[in-house]
């Protein structure tokens, strides 16, 4: 619940400023006040007296309005909230806000603060992916402000990709794990998941059984003790979590970029089971099953090691690092080594032989690792692991 907290809700041009409306609704079912902006812009999608309606509050447009000038001053404005949240942030807001202008009300209060911000962006896809946005958004993070989505779909300019508003529910999500407090409050911790595919031609891929549940439940777990969760997801079975910076990646090489732009972080927490060779003559077309003729034959290349990169990063590592050991044989000796093989921290490892039924399964029994020797930990739900490791988490980066 947001009960007696305060949101700075800045509006920003384009078409998802009518999910807006719906999140002004939820804040206040929630409990929230809301103080509502609306940039020139975004005055074009909504009316100021919808927005005014449903928020129970004046309407902010202009930033030479002497009335509001004499009540609340601007730079006033940004500070009594608890949370700034630009919904839907546009790329030339975001772009404002990576260059700290302030040429009208919005930006000025963006950069006149010493609030927490989130935004939401939405925006054409081919606009999110631009270099000049991901530079941006690689900016914003630096600066610490929270990003929720975009979500990817289908787009009101009829193109399909991220680009979309998250839903008013996930945006909500998002600002109550903001707001919770919590021992890793103004952390930001990153968090790989899921299984990678690495694929052999455009319709077939290598992969592996794990199901993401580990990972997404440390990111919830994470986000429950306040921080700041980048995901960095694979293919994974389960949902993420709402309330974290969900990115979705594909191949092990993809999941190297998206963490290296996540970077810099405090902790790096690394269940992703991320394939450790890709198929080195992957087909640019479907390969064909002719009779007669000679069986198709993979050959693999090494994928990078992204837990080893980060961990023996020479000026971007975060200040803690773990990484997990799948094993089904030797479980301790080889966890041991891969401590050290890695660079990492700590090494949570667990035994997925079949018979233990913890690969996609609800439970797992880990040991964790660190240099102060091994804890075997019960038998587990995979959140309660995941409660216990975020609690860890905790108590060493205080
Ligand atoms: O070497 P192995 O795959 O057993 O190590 C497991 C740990 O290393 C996990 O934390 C996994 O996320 C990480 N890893 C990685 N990049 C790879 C292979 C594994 O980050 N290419």
């Amino acid at each position: 619940m947001l009960t007696g907290k305060r949101i700075l809700l800045i509006i920003g041009g384009g078409i998802a400023a009518y999910k807006a409306l719906e999140l002004i609704r939820l804040l206040r079912r929630d409990g929230a006040a809301v103080t509502p902006v609306l940039t020139k812009a975004g005055a074009e999608f909504v009316t100021p007296l919808s927005v005014a309606a449903l928020a129970g509050a004046k309407v902010h447009t202009d930033l030479f309005d002497l009335t509001g000038e004499a009540e609340m001053g601007h730079i006033q404005l940004s500070r009594v909230a608890d949370l700034l949240v630009v919904a839907p942030a546009t790329a030339d807001l975001m772009a404002k806000m990576a260059q700290g202008r302030a040429d009208d009300l919005a930006s000025t209060l963006l950069l006149a603060t010493d609030t927490p911000v989130m935004v939401a962006p939405a925006m054409n896809v081919r606009m999110w992916d631009h270099p000049a946005t991901r530079r941006n958004i690689a900016v914003l993070q630096g600066d610490g402000v929270r990003f929720v989505g975009p979500d990817a779909g289908e787009m009101a300019c009829g193109e399909y990709g991220p680009g979309r508003l998250a839903e008013p529910d996930a945006i909500l999500a998002a600002i109550r794990a903001a707001l919770a407090g919590g021992p890793l409050a103004g952390k930001h911790i990153l968090v790989t998941s899921g299984p990678t595919h690495e694929p052999i031609d455009p319709v077939r891929y290598i992969a592996n059984r794990s199901s993401g549940a580990q990972g997404t439940a440390i990111a919830a777990a994470l986000r429950d003790l306040g921080a700041r969760v980048t995901f960095v997801t694979g293919p994974a079975a389960v949902p993420p979590p709402q309330g974290v910076q969900v990115v979705r990646v594909e191949t092990a090489r993809e999941m190297m970029e998206a963490v290296d732009a996540a970077l810099p972080a405090d902790a790096a927490v690394m269940a992703a089971a991320v394939a450790d060779w890709r198929v080195a003559n992957e087909s640019s077309s479907k390969i064909k099953k002719v009779a007669g003729a000679a069986l198709p034959s993979l050959t693999f290349a090494e994928n990078p090691d992204i837990l080893k990169t980060v961990a023996r990063s020479p000026d971007r590592r975060p200040r803690l690092v773990v990484g997990f050991a799948a094993e089904t044989d030797d479980v301790l000796t080889h966890a041991q080594a891969k401590l050290l093989r890695k660079g990492c921290d700590w090494i949570v490892a667990n035994d997925v032989s079949p018979a233990t039924g913890i690969m996609g399964g609800a439970e797992n029994a880990v040991t964790l690792i660190t240099a102060a020797g091994a804890e075997d930990w019960p038998r587990l739900p995979k959140d309660e692991v995941a409660r216990r490791l975020a609690q860890r988490i905790a108590e060493a980066l205080a």
